[in-house]
């Protein structure tokens, strides 16, 4: 009897302990837990694709998305009634200083163009990204920073070509814009380039001084209703520049805007090989 029992005992014992849910679910319905598995872990990698794809690595990144949306209300209800004027900067981006203007444009939630050389954007992809993804326009330099004008149209083709296909991956779109280096173009080169020409009416000379004060005081000496102010994102004195620049163009009564924009509040309406320098009422 006492041997017995301790079987039956051990034997209640044994079954005592309630299996878990995937036990129980392996052995009745097999193919549930399959199921299961696969929902989740299909949620867990989209979650991941989310944050590979989305994010540049940059911790603070989502903050900086909500000021520049409230530039885009700010400047939809006001553009057309002030004094306006485009930021623009050339030959970025810069895996250094570039960032960190972005980083000042969207504290001063200020926009601005950028007229990228297609060698550094293919670089720097995901700056090429953000600048876009924060409201800025992203515009073409082209590909190499080439004298246009001292070219053959098929070399011109060649490097107009490459910049295209180089945006075109980042960001889906070729430019709407260009701006040729040192402004040079002639007939033959706009129509291969097949965009508005966007020039510029105040040069800051950024690249002479690279002197942040002087930069600041050359534009605000020049700067005038619907005007294009030229610098470069890639000299760190320019950058340091800006916080300076763009309080005193506000104090002065401008607002900033994209070259789009100034241009549509200016009802100029861009076309293919035009030349523009600045959109005065
Ligand atoms: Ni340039």
């Amino acid at each position: 009897m006492s041997t017995s029992g301790k079987a039956s005992s051990r034997t209640r014992f044994e079954k005592a302990p309630r299996r878990s849910l995937f036990r129980r679910l392996d052995i009745r319905l097999p193919w549930l837990k399959l199921v299961l598995l696969c929902v989740v872990g299909t949620a867990a990698i989209l979650d991941l694709c989310d944050l590979t794809i989305s994010g540049t690595g940059d911790p603070t990144n989502k903050i900086r998305v909500a000021p520049m949306a409230s530039h885009v209300r700010a400047t939809e209800r006001v553009l057309e009634d002030k004094k306006l004027v485009a930021l623009t900067f050339d030959d970025g981006p810069s895996a250094t200083t570039t960032p960190r203007l972005l980083d000042i444009l969207s504290q001063k939630d200020a926009p601005a163009t950028f007229f990228m050389l297609g060698s550094m954007a293919r670089n720097n992809p995901d700056i090429v990204k953000r600048a876009k993804r924060e409201w800025h326009e992203v515009a073409s330099h082209t590909m190499y920073h080439q004298n246009f004008a001292r070219l053959t149209a098929a070399a011109v083709q060649a490097d107009v070509d490459e910049a295209n296909s180089v945006f075109k991956s980042i960001l889906g779109v070729a430019p709407a814009l260009t701006r040729p280096p040192y402004g040079n173009s002639t007939d033959g080169v706009r129509k291969v380039i097949g965009t508005p020409i966007i020039l510029w009416s105040v040069d800051t000379l950024d690249w002479q001084s690279r002197d942040p004060e002087a930069v600041v005081a050359t534009a605000m000496s020049q700067v005038h209703d619907g005007a294009v102010i030229l610098m470069h994102d890639i000299y760190s004195t320019s950058v340091d520049a800006v916080p300076t620049l763009i309080d005193a163009l506000r104090e002065a009564g401008y607002e900033l805007a994209t070259v789009s924009e100034l241009a549509k509040a200016r009802s100029i309406k861009l076309r293919s090989e035009s030349v523009y320098y600045n959109f005065r009422p």
